[in-house]
């Protein structure tokens, strides 16, 4: 039996077994048999959750991309790595083989040295779904430079706060990027961004849409004739195993975008070893992940786990809905795609439509369905197991988060029997806990609480780009030696999880999370808005609804008040994008507080969502008669 490679839920469970009874020898025989170092580590994991600290392989050289790339020349050199779909089917796919995928990160590691930038500098690429963007990542990784990717539907305001908050002085992007029938003017952003991050002295663009752009002399350089001209070999930069590789922003429940930090060697084990027995991937399989790269799903599963096990994997640029609702179907017959990986949000949209968009397409080459990012509901989880996989490929619903790097609870397909709405069982070496009320963990089956993780897994973020108190505080402050999720989970009598959602102040809206303070910070910076609080509210193919609830000052209020939902949403749009554009805006005379002046969120969530039929005890409220007010507005 290879540890590498879990076969059936035997094995599953005796690998299992192993890798929490002794995690160190579980990790080191896996990080020995299966990738390439430059130098041996000297201790597997030491870890201290009340610092937090947590080292993996410390002693350990390697350099991601020699696991990626340079080890598969010999024996895939002409597989193709990258499988590259255009927004437009006219278009014709690139195939992008491992040799060809060597040169042109080694070319653009090249660029990217010329341009000034070492070892442990941060690079901001703000790329389409192009095949420069998995370039420029692995250019990055390849020099010892952090990236950190945002992506590409954020706004200026978003894109100069992340490039500010990790000091990045180089920006990688595109002069527009297409989506759809849309093409948007990434390059304009991009300059507005720079009006507010002086330290940035270089950007270097990409040309897709062929748009008219400003190019600022000295500042901006198109990237095409500085790859053109560069040489195809650069030495890997041999980097320590806790070095971080990249940073990747998430929300969080204050204003401020919290700047991940992943480790180089522990994240690539890890997303490795995942990436293999989840997706059951085998030699010839082609694998689409159809997230984008800018979030973390596209880093651990389009990229690196894929490229780290020699895979096909697919880079998709457009969207779901683009000529029509049938392209996700058209793409895997097209190029025969065996493991689909997608978010529910995508499957509750193609649901909607006729089921014709589905039939015209044989869909017999897949083998496993994926699905990530938020609870998938049992309607959406049929309709992909009928329509898709026709009740035959297995649908792997995988738990994880941007802070754990890779996926922490999910089936083995074809082994773990699986459960609709249940992301089912730890994988190997994770050490899940359910937390009561009191902070104690609760031991029996047949209960809810609050998920938390015992144990170090190698893929965990290791801090907060430059807070790691906050790092501390978000994560392990709640529970004694152990890291908080954040979200709520269930577990069955035979110990299978659900996830049953968010229990902090983070909406998940069509996958992606999106905290309440940002956007509330954005909305109060409106001239005519006195104070604000967004609440989620179920919706059929989102997840999740916002729901905004906006007092206004007295002369804003004699406004029309569809012309300030628009001038409301637009300043959202403008600060953070335009996926946290409010669903309703109802004005209201204020908001319901506590006595010591906290926004009672829970009976606004439970006004949005047109349930008031448990309001709890509201007469301890600093404002009680508001609730009756605002029941009024909303018709509830
Ligand atoms: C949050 C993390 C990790 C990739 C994409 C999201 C929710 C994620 C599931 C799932 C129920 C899920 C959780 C988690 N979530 N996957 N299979 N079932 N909920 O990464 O943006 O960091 O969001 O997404 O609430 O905490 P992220």
């Amino acid at each position: 039996m290879s540890n590498y490679h879990i076969k059936n839920l035997e094995e599953y469970f005796q690998i299992y077994r192993k890798s929490v009874q002794n995690p160190e020898a579980f990790w080191e025989e896996i990080a020995e048999e299966h990738f390439v170092w430059r130098k041996r580590w000297n201790s597997v994991l030491s870890w201290d959750f009340s610092k937090p600290e947590v080292k993996w392989f410390e002693g350990g050289q390697l350099n991601i991309t020699e696991n990626c790339i340079d080890r598969h020349l010999t024996t895939r050199g002409d597989k193709t790595a990258l499988l590259f779909e255009p927004n437009d089917p006219a278009e014709s796919a690139q195939h992008i083989t491992y040799m060809e995928l060597y040169r042109q990160v080694n070319k653009m590691a090249n660029v990217l040295k010329a341009q000034g930038v070492k070892k442990g500098d941060r690079v901001c690429i703000y790329l389409p779904m192009i095949p420069e963007l998995s370039y420029a990542v692995l250019a990055c990784a390849r020099i010892g430079a952090v990236h950190s990717v945002v992506f590409a539907g954020f706004s200026a305001t978003a894109l100069a706060t992340r490039i500010n908050d990790c000091d990045a002085a180089i920006v990688l992007t595109a002069d527009g990027s297409f989506r759809g029938s849309k093409s948007i003017d990434l390059k304009g952003i991009v300059d507005k961004a720079l009006e507010e991050c002086p330290q940035v002295t270089s950007v270097l663009v990409a040309q897709r849409t062929s748009s008219n752009i400003d190019m600022k002399a000295e500042r901006d350089h198109f990237m095409a004739p500085l790859l053109e001209a560069a040489s195809d070999e650069c030495a890997a930069e041999v980097m320590d195993a806790e070095d971080p590789l990249f940073i990747l922003y998430t929300s969080g429940s204050t204003g401020k975008p919290k700047g991940m930090v992943h480790s180089c060697a522990g994240y690539m084990i890890y997303a490795a070893y995942t990436f293999k027995n989840i997706f059951q991937y085998q030699e010839e399989d082609v694998y689409w992940c159809t997230a984008d790269i800018g979030w973390i799903t596209g880093h651990s599963y389009i990229v690196y786990g894929p490229l780290a096990n020699g895979a096909t994997t697919l880079m998709f640029e457009g969207v779901p809905s683009y000529p029509d609702f049938g392209r996700f179907w058209e793409i895997v017959e097209k190029h025969k795609v065996n493991q689909f990986y997608t978010a529910p949000t995508a499957i509750r949209a193609l649901a909607k439509e006729n089921i014709s968009f589905v039939e015209k397409y044989d869909l017999s080459s897949l083998k496993v369905l994926g699905t990530v990012g938020e609870p998938i509901n049992e309607e959406a989880w049929h309709w992909y197991n009928n329509n898709i996989g026709k009740k035959e490929s297995p649908i792997v619903d995988t738990w994880w988060q941007t802070e754990t790097g890779g996926i922490m609870i999910s089936p083995i397909p074809y082994s773990t029997p699986t459960k609709p709405t249940f992301a089912t069982l730890p994988f190997i070496g994770i050490q899940p806990a359910l937390m009561d009320e009191k902070g104690e963990e609760i031991k029996e089956n047949q209960v809810d609480g609050r998920l938390c993780i015992k144990f170090p897994w190698p893929s965990m973020a290791r801090t907060i780009w430059g807070d790691h108190e906050r790092y501390r505080q978000t994560y392990f402050s709640a529970y004694e030696n152990s890291y908080f999720t954040g979200d709520g989970a269930s577990r069955d009598a035979v110990g299978y999880y659900r996830i049953t959602g968010r229990v902090d102040d983070v909406i998940i809206v069509s996958g992606h999370n999106l905290g309440t303070a940002p956007i509330e910070d954005a909305i109060n910076e409106h001239q005519g808005v006195a104070e604000s609080a967004i609440v989620g509210y179920p919706h059929d193919i989102k997840g999740n609804a916002l729901f905004g609830y906006v007092i206004l000052k007295d002369e804003a209020a004699k406004r029309n008040p569809d012309e300030m939902r628009v001038e409301i949403n637009r300043l959202i749009s403008d600060k953070i994008g335009p996926i946290a554009k409010l669903d309703i805006i109802t004005f209201v005379p204020g908001l319901p507080k506590t006595r010591s002046g906290k926004i009672m969120r829970r009976i606004l969530r439970k006004i949005a969502q047109k349930d008031v039929s448990n309001l709890g005890d509201t007469s301890t409220l600093l404002n009680p008669e508001v609730v009756a007010s605002i029941r009024d507005i909303v018709g509830v």
